[in-house]
């Protein structure tokens, strides 16, 4: 059968159907079976190529794409934005177009701005995959905390409440989860600083919430997001030591959660800060698995619009 994303771009999580993001993760519980039951089986090498462009800092997203495509025997070339012809003023559009003269088959994008990808994707007749784009959007991120999610609670993860903490306002992570989960009927809930809210919050289908410490007991999925403080001006909190306290995952929040409750972090943790080592360790955290299932979700992905056999 031909997959539904076939030579398609993902930017954000928009450009999935309710029902082809529920097929994705069901697709993905196989393929983790497949790749736990037997994960030295690689496939061969084929006549298929994705560039990737990481014009922004990564470990787990950047890694976990080139580690899929690896077991997906693509041909995959890393390009160094440091020694790019970026650093000689030419604008990451013109980079992309030459880089797709080149021929790959597609093209995986982190850019800060905002829409870049998108406005690539206008550009370029290949594939392009959205690696995270500013404050806007991180799709794969999504899917694989959606899968983390579900390995938790199966079918019943509709009737549980999740609970997004933090830097809300510069997060491509917490809009692309929280039109994720809107589109598979999942409550979600936001809280964090006054400042770090965006001013349309509830227009998103989420309710606001300031006092963590009143409220964290009702939830089953507690996502905690990292102080984006590249994003943010210095007055936006007083002290990242008292953000913490009001906001972070400390070992007297821990005792409020729920037994049967999950923690997530997108990573990177800036770890005392929004998680401490006792919430990072906790028997609750999926972190891990958040990390484990990305291999999961992007190869996947790249074999759906690629075509190719995993
Ligand atoms: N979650 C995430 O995007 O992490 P990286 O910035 O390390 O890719």
């Amino acid at each position: 059968m031909t997959s539904r994303l076939k030579d398609r771009s993902l930017i954000d999580v928009s450009d999935l159907t309710t029902d082809e993001i529920r097929h994705f993760l069901k697709q993905a519980k196989d393929l983790k079976k497949k790749i736990l039951d037997n994960p030295d089986n690689y496939s061969p090498p084929c006549n298929k190529s994705a560039v990737l462009m990481f014009f922004e800092p990564s470990t787990r997203t950047r890694a976990s794409f080139e580690m899929s495509a690896q077991r997906l025997g693509l041909r995959v070339m890393n390009l160094d934005y440091s020694g790019s012809s970026s650093q000689k003023g030419e604008t990451i559009f013109d980079t992309a177009q030459n880089i797709a003269a080149l021929m790959p088959h597609m093209l995986i994008i982190r850019h800060s701005g905002s829409g870049v990808p998108y406005q690539i994707s206008k550009l370029v007749k290949v594939p392009v995959v959205n690696a995270g784009d500013g404050f806007h959007a991180h799709p794969t991120q999504a899917l694989l905390d959606a899968f983390t999610m579900q390995e938790t609670f199966g079918d019943k993860l509709n009737q549980k409440k999740v609970l997004i903490i933090g830097d809300i306002a510069h997060s491509r992570v917490a809009r692309s989860n929280i039109l994720l989960l809107n589109k598979l009927g999942v409550s979600v809930d936001v809280c964090g600083p006054p400042t770090l809210i965006p001013p349309f919050a509830n227009e998103l289908g989420v309710q606001v919430f300031f006092d963590l410490d009143k409220i964290i007991s009702n939830y089953d999925v507690i996502m905690a997001l990292r102080m984006q403080t590249e994003r943010q001006n210095s007055f936006q909190v007083p002290s990242l030591k008292e953000y913490s306290s009001r906001f972070g995952l400390t070992q007297e929040r821990l005792a409020k959660i729920k037994e049967t409750a999950i923690l997530l972090h997108p990573g990177p943790i800036n770890r005392g800060v929004e998680m401490g080592s006792a919430a990072t360790d906790d028997r609750r955290s999926r972190v891990m698995d958040q990390v484990q299932n990305g291999i999961v979700v992007r190869t996947l992905l790249l074999s759906e619009i690629l075509g190719v056999q995993v």
